[in-house]
């Protein structure tokens, strides 16, 4: 694959990407405690992958409310902040490009993670099925929940979780990263807002697609105004489902997914943010994308296009070489790779992943898969 259109180097914003090979964000829920901290064996763990042109941190909530599983590494506080410097020094060191995920989960959360042990925040009080959350049993230990009943926003709260995402905007750029990517997919708080089916607000934020799509516009636009526009991307999970087991997805249901989306998409082309990243559904038999969708994203965005879901190194490439997108992202195999960008150039063959060291844990199944010798 030496040869392969992923070892183009490539212009993203103003980073030139080595590759298009790209580390997806990862949720990898071993952060210091108390606290909720970035360490140095997630800076061994980054620095290990930098051979990917382009990598984006696991998801990091932006404020206490957007935690819904244990141990994941928040980036609201000073400590947090120093924290993610060892992350990207580290990175920087192997010269790599990195970008902070900023996450908040919504109603995807239990009391038990919230401040106070309050009600997870939502668009509306509406529970989310069909999902677990992860909770801290006893410290060190934990077991799967079913989320907590949310309580809703009001409008002016839904204006300042718009603050709180410049703020961690801003945090990210102190402590180092290259840029930000908001995540705005797999059924969390932007997407709450952005489908129906977990949108009954009344308000500016609620009803018309433009409405659902509010919250997005203007998260896009204040974290654009921190980072640059050059420096921002968008993380999508678009869901054409086709069966109604599909249908639900981290309890979510997505109506008329194309045109929501493409509507989606204009905002962020309005904005000019640098990239897009689509996360296809990465389930077994899970739906695609069609070939119509990956069309009018093409002609509807002009910065780049990131795809991931199950990619193979092939599988990349003709969805480069057909101009669908520029860059793609290996999640699975970059957790059990972290030389993937090397052995997918020599056609060596790849580490299984070790699904039980996913979340959680020490170094085992973290730092420890072996290069290819
Ligand atoms: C352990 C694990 C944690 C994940 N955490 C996140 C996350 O924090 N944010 C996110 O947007 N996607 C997350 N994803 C989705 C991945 O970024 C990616 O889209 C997915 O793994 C599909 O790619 P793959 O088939 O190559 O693994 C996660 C996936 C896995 C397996």
């Amino acid at each position: 694959m030496k040869d392969s259109i992923l070892f183009q180097s490539t212009q993203l914003g103003p980073y030139t990407l080595k590759n298009r090979i790209v580390l997806p964000p990862l949720t990898r829920s071993r952060s210091s405690q108390p606290g909720n901290i970035a360490n140095d064996l997630m800076a061994a763990y980054y620095r290990q992958r930098a051979s990917a042109g382009f990598m984006v941190t696991e998801g990091t909530q932006i404020e206490p409310r957007g935690q819904g599983y244990a141990w994941t590494p928040g980036i609201h506080s000073a400590e947090q902040v120093e924290g993610w410097r060892k992350v990207t020094d580290a990175v920087h060191e192997e010269g790599g490009v990195i970008f902070a995920q900023l996450w908040h989960v919504g109603r995807v959360s239990h009391n038990s993670l919230q401040p106070g042990g309050e009600a997870p925040i939502a668009p509306s009080a509406i529970a989310a099925d069909n999902v677990s959350v992860f909770i801290e049993t006893a410290p060190g230990a934990g077991a799967l929940a079913p989320p907590s009943v949310p309580r809703a926003l009001t409008t002016s709260e839904v204006k300042e979780i718009v603050q709180m995402y410049a703020q961690a905007a801003r945090n990210a750029l102190d402590a180092g990263f290259d840029g930000v990517e908001i995540h705005c997919a797999n059924g969390y708080l932007v997407n709450q807002f952005i489908s129906a089916h977990t949108n009954h607000r009344e308000d500016e934020y609620g009803g018309s697609l433009e409405n659902r799509l509010r919250l997005l516009r203007e998260i896009t636009q204040a974290v654009a105004e921190v980072v640059g526009k050059e420096r921002l991307g968008v993380r999508f999970a678009p869901l054409f489902a086709s069966t109604d087991e599909d249908r639900v997805y981290l309890g979510l249901v997505e109506e008329n997914p194309h045109e929501t989306y493409v509507e989606a998409i204009k905002i962020l082309e309005e904005v000019g943010i640098a990239y897009l990243s689509l996360a296809e559904a990465d389930w077994n038999n899970a739906p695609e994308l069609p070939e119509t969708f990956r069309s009018a994203v093409r002609s509807t965005f002009s910065g780049k296009i990131l795809y991931a879901g199950k990619y193979t190194a092939e599988r990349g490439v003709r969805v480069i070489e057909a101009g669908w997108g520029d860059l793609v992202a290996f999640g699975r195999p970059f957790i059990a790779n972290p030389d993937l960008p090397t052995r997918i150039a020599n056609d060596w063959p790849l580490n299984p992943v070790d699904p039980s060291t996913m979340y959680g844990g020490t170094g085992k199944g973290y730092i420890d898969y072996p290069t290819y010798e």
